[in-house]
């Protein structure tokens, strides 16, 4: 597995590997990698010949108070993990190798970025297109893979691939969990012990959800209703969004239709953590 810093470097590796007729995967990361990434690497291994992580804490996408100074990374270990699930190339560059003096470029996406959490952090999108867009062209990836516990981004990046025609098909996969619910994130590294126990609100309130649809629950209004009172039951938990949106558009929704997004946004302590399910209305017979 080779480990590459600069932008010319896996240009030149890509050249190879397409010149061979082989196809390349993309899993874009920003590090301090966990089973989350894991499933997403290897699903690339087994549709694709050749697998690229991209390992980037990309600052454009963190608010001036939010973690990005904090944001944990370990590259040793990442380079182990992806090396253990048969990553071909690693790719590491600086923020000066991704934004130069002068960059002045980025690419926005409009109403799919205007609610949960594009309203809560304003530019957070508009970050992770850009940065994305510019992996999408360094690396040219026939596939990339995204988790889907952050749903909205998946959306925003398949639409955003749509919109720009660009040549690549976007995988989603599904949300990977602890063994008592908690949806791994690089960033359940900040919760303490208390912390970590009240995490499990989250959780608790997506499978309370998810069992009142699947009971028949339509109206979001009561939905909401039911999570919140077990979110808001948790005294270190911190509500800072929980919506009822339509999966392909991400406005909110009365009814729970055909494809709904129900998805949370909560503080534990200082750390906002998301989770998320999605309803299909089985087809009717
Ligand atoms: O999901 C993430 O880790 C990031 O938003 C991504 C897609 C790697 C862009 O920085």
């Amino acid at each position: 597995m080779r480990i590459a810093t600069t932008i010319d470097e896996v240009r030149e590796q890509i050249a190879q590997w397409k010149a061979a007729g082989r196809t390349v995967g993309l899993v874009p990361t920003m590090g301090y990698l966990h089973e989350g990434h894991q499933s997403l690497m290897d699903a690339a291994r087994q549709a694709c010949d050749a697998v690229v992580v991209s390992v980037f804490v990309n600052p454009i996408q963190f608010g001036p108070n939010e973690d990005f100074d904090n944001y944990p990374r370990d590259l040793e270990r990442d380079a182990e993990l992806c090396e253990a699930h048969g990553v071909d190339l690693v790719f590491h560059p600086s923020a000066d190798e991704m934004y130069p003096a002068g960059f002045n470029t980025y690419v926005t996406a409009d109403a799919l970025a205007e609610t949960l959490c594009g309203a809560s952090r304003p530019g957070h999108f508009r970050g992770v297109c850009t940065v994305v867009t510019k992996l999408f062209n360094i690396v040219q990836p026939d596939l990339a893979f995204f988790g889907q516990k952050d749903a909205q981004q998946l959306a925003i990046v398949k639409g955003m691939v749509r919109d720009l025609n660009l040549p690549v098909r976007v995988v989603g996969c599904p949300i990977v969990r602890e063994d008592d619910g908690l949806a791994k994130s690089s960033r359940n590294t900040y919760l303490s012990a208390a912390e970590r126990q009240a995490a499990l609100v989250l959780s608790r309130a997506v499978a309370a959800g998810q069992r009142a649809v699947e009971a028949g629950e339509r109206d979001a209004h009561a939905l909401k209703r039911l999570m919140l009172d077990i979110l808001e039951s948790e005294p270190l938990a911190r509500v800072d969004y929980l919506e009822v949106v339509d999966g392909l558009t991400m406005q909110p929704v009365e009814r729970i239709g055909s494809a709904a997004l129900v998805a949370l946004a909560v503080y534990i302590g200082s750390t906002r953590l998301i989770d998320n399910f999605i309803f299909e209305e089985p087809p009717c017979c």
